[in-house]
């Protein structure tokens, strides 16, 4: 009697999907397009959603039944689709202190240079171009068609929209959200957990922690100058690439 081959699904490695959303939809999109993993199920903060089907797949459960779901589907991998940035890196910690795997989803018509660096936890949507000597931090979203141009870091848990263009050598902190179709000239810092916003032309620096809007951008709230509110510089270590934790430690 022939013995069965494994189908080419079977042996790919299993993952999960934590977040169900329109940005859990999407990264599920982009793993079954890119086709290396087997994606087994959604898992979700809302209860009620367990056992429904997104898009065809299976809410497993929520994050408290991670390790049931570990060991009941037999899976390692996990890549948090949750679009606020503060939310996303903490799913991201408590997913690697249960042994998870976190892994990237990389849309095959996104365009990435090869001497890129990434971290964990990314998701790279269609169409974006990530071009020579960026380096991407953990959870982050360079989300469809953006631009990301040379030597260019991004930050732990930033999220760039889609259509968003970096030029080169910009330097995006960590927390920090650059809006839909927004523009970021040459060498500019984003502070961390600022927001750029939608459309907005940013041609000087922006503030930790503050909201930027127009052409040019110009500050509308500004938190960054409040000690108490900022992150400490261990928090910044944590969350940041190298160099920008070092940029963080400056007086
Ligand atoms: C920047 C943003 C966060 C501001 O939100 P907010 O803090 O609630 O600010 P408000 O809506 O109260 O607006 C404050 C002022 O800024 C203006 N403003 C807000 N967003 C603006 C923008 N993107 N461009 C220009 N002006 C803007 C408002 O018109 C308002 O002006 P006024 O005081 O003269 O009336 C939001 O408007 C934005 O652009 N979000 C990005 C959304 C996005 O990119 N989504 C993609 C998800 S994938």
């Amino acid at each position: 009697m022939p013995v069965a081959t494994p189908s080419p699904a079977a042996a790919k490695p299993r993952c999960v999907i934590l977040g169900c959303g329109g940005h859990g939809r999407v990264v599920l999109d982009i793993l079954v397009n890119a086709g290396a993993h087997d994606v087994v199920g959604f898992v979700d903060s809302d209860r009620s959603l367990a056992g429904r089907r997104i898009d065809g797949l299976r809410v497993l459960g929520s994050p408290d039944d991670l390790l049931r779901i570990r060991q009941e589907f037999d899976v390692a991998r996990a890549i948090v689709a949750i679009g606020d940035n503060g939310v996303r890196r903490d799913f991201a910690d408590r997913l690697a202190a249960l042994d998870f795997e976190l892994i990237n989803a990389i849309h095959p018509s996104a365009n990435l240079a090869r001497n890129v660096s990434l971290g964990r936890n990314i998701v790279i949507a269609a169409g974006a171009l990530v071009c020579a000597h960026c380096q991407i931090g953990d959870s982050v979203i360079l989300n469809t068609g953006c631009i990301v141009d040379h030597e260019t870091l991004i930050g732990t848990a930033t999220h760039v929209c889609p259509g968003a263009r970096l030029a080169g050598r910009v330097t995006v902190e960590s927390g920090a959200f650059v809006g839909i179709g927004a523009t970021i000239i040459q060498s500019v810092r984003i502070g961390y957990e600022s927001i750029v916003g939608a459309g907005a032309v940013v041609i000087a620096d922006v503030a930790p922690m503050s909201t930027v809007v127009g052409v040019p951008a110009r500050e509308i709230h500004t938190f960054g100058r409040t000690p108490a509110t900022a992150p400490s510089v261990a928090d910044l270590q944590r969350w940041m690439l190298p160099e920008l934790a070092a940029g963080a430690s400056r007086p």
